[in-house]
């Protein structure tokens, strides 16, 4: 990220959303009415564009040209991660806490939220720009939702999340989207063993990149465009592991492995068949752990 600016990856993510959004209902994944409210010049300009018929087919599909299969992955994911809250919302669980929230919505958006306490953890410069959008946008900010800011390379969350009122004890859900390709090892460890001590049961959904990404970026399609933008945004790719040893990787930290599928996965799921032209951002893949003990 560049000191004293909002993450553009975060934007980039915002700029997604408000597409899909723009879609027909009967053709988007899913509604993020807020999306919109947080893109600067020139992506507000883009989903402004969007909005006419022709022009969002024709805006998705350059976008789609330029950073193959980028886009669709973080449509597809935003749905999984959705159904998952859902699902999670009936177990039940009694905190959300969203690690690294650039512009998500989900506490704005999604039913059930007002009944848990929403913490949204994020770098202070992404957070800032965040909260003056959503106090352009929203009357009153709702009161199920609090604000931590924090350095997940300098910090520790136990530092920050007691005095914004999380209870360890609570059934929380934890959510890590598109964040821990960007820290230090240290960080990623860190983080994961904090989420750890939360109650029994609590889920930690995270996503994370295959491990060889970082090493053989060739034998994936679209990295060399994908790394130059991420370059130019101040955003490099830093941490990834490779998926056979993810189950022992988190059981060393207090979590068990419930899932792991790949873009490739994740993608066939939301878009179905039209899935099979999508290709690129294939290393990509989001994984949910427990904490506690496996039961199978
Ligand atoms: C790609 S964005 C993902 C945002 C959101 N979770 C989503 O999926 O749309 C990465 C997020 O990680 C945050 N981030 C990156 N490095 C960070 C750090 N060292 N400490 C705290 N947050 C960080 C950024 O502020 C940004 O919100």
């Amino acid at each position: 990220m560049r000191e004293g600016h909002a993450s553009r990856t975060a934007e980039h993510n915002a700029l997604f959303r408000a597409l899909e959004s723009s879609l027909p209902e009967r053709r988007r994944l899913f509604t993020d009415p807020l999306a919109r409210a947080f893109l600067t010049w020139p992506f507000a300009f883009v989903a402004r564009l969007a909005v006419a018929p022709g022009l969002r087919e024709l805006v998705p599909w350059l976008i789609d040209n330029r950073w193959p299969g980028v886009r669709s992955s973080v449509v597809a994911r935003t749905r999984l991660i959705d159904d998952a809250i859902a699902t999670a919302l009936v177990e039940p669980i009694e905190q959300l806490v969203i690690l690294g929230a650039g512009f998500d919505s989900r506490a704005y958006r999604l039913p059930g939220m007002r009944g848990i306490a929403v913490f949204e953890v994020d770098h202070l410069d992404t957070q800032t720009t965040k909260r003056q959008a959503l106090a352009r946008e929203l009357s009153v900010l709702p009161p199920h939702v609090r604000f931590v800011a924090i350095d997940f390379n300098r910090q520790g969350l136990e530092s920050v999340m007691p005095a914004a009122g999380y209870r360890e004890s609570a059934r929380t859900f934890f959510l890590w989207e598109g964040v821990t390709n960007y820290l230090t090892e240290a960080a990623v460890d860190t983080t994961l063993r904090w989420c750890s001590r939360a109650a029994p049961g609590s889920l930690v959904l995270f996503t994370y990149i295959h491990r060889d990404v970082l090493t053989r970026p060739g034998i994936f399609v679209g990295t060399d465009r994908l790394f130059a933008s991420l370059a130019k945004a101040g955003e490099q790719l830093t941490f990834g592991l490779e998926p056979s040893e993810l189950p022992e990787f988190l059981s060393k930290r207090g979590l068990s492995l419930e899932s792991d599928v790949g873009t490739a996965e994740y993608r066939r799921r939301s878009f179905t068949d039209a899935a099979r032209k999508m290709r690129g951002h294939e290393f990509y893949r989001v994984a949910l752990g427990r904490v506690g003990r496996s039961v199978a």
